[in-house]
């Protein structure tokens, strides 16, 4: 059996501080609207957690879910919805939030799912983004970091539904 290590990459503190930033520029920009942020579970939802206890401005919150990698470590090529959203959107100005965009096969079916309720606006706020392996189309308006094709866990993020409670994000490793 291979055994797997985690090396460290971005420190809880790093992730915290851009955060700060990131949710300063939403405070900005929204602050004569009411937003609705919509997590991507499961990864997302420390993210989530931490941003929006940086926005300062009314908002509201609901999940969305996506089928998942199952065990792998690569994209099946095949995203479904397998959670729908609980409020209604129509007209209201949305961002999203994931955790990661690899190929970006997730992010452009959420969109597109999304923009058949009709939103007034929608945005898209990811913690990571692998630069040079996304196919998309779009720009991500709110990126945490650029970071290079590697296989990343903790802070929300997992590998085989493990490592999401570290505090944390570690490049996953098979020694
Ligand atoms: P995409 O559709 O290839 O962009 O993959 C997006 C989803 O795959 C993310 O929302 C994550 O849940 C998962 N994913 C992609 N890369 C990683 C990684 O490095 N670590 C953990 N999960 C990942
Ligand atoms: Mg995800």
């Amino acid at each position: 059996m291979q055994k797997k290590k985690y090396l460290p990459f971005i420190t809880n503190a790093e992730i915290r501080k851009r955060i700060r930033q990131i949710a300063r520029e939403i405070n900005k920009e929204y602050k004569d609207t009411v937003p609705v942020f919509i997590g991507v579970l499961n990864g997302a939802f420390v993210f989530m957690a931490d941003l929006i206890r940086e926005i300062k401005i009314d908002c509201e919150i609901d999940f969305y879910k996506l089928s998942s990698y199952g065990d792998k470590k690569i994209s099946s090529g095949e995203v479904k919805s397998i959670k729908d959203l609980n409020c209604d959107i129509t007209d209201r100005d949305v961002i999203v939030v994931e955790d990661i965009i690899d190929s970006g096969l997730s992010m452009k079916y959420i969109k597109n799912d999304i923009l058949k309720m009709n939103p007034k606006s929608l945005k898209i706020a990811a913690l990571l983004f692998k630069e040079g392996v996304s196919s998309l189309d779009f720009d991500i308006d709110y990126v945490g970091f650029k970071i290079p094709n590697e296989f990343v866990v903790g802070y929300g993020l997992d590998y085989a539904q493990k490592y999401r409670n570290l505090k944390g994000i570690f490049v996953l490793k098979e020694v």
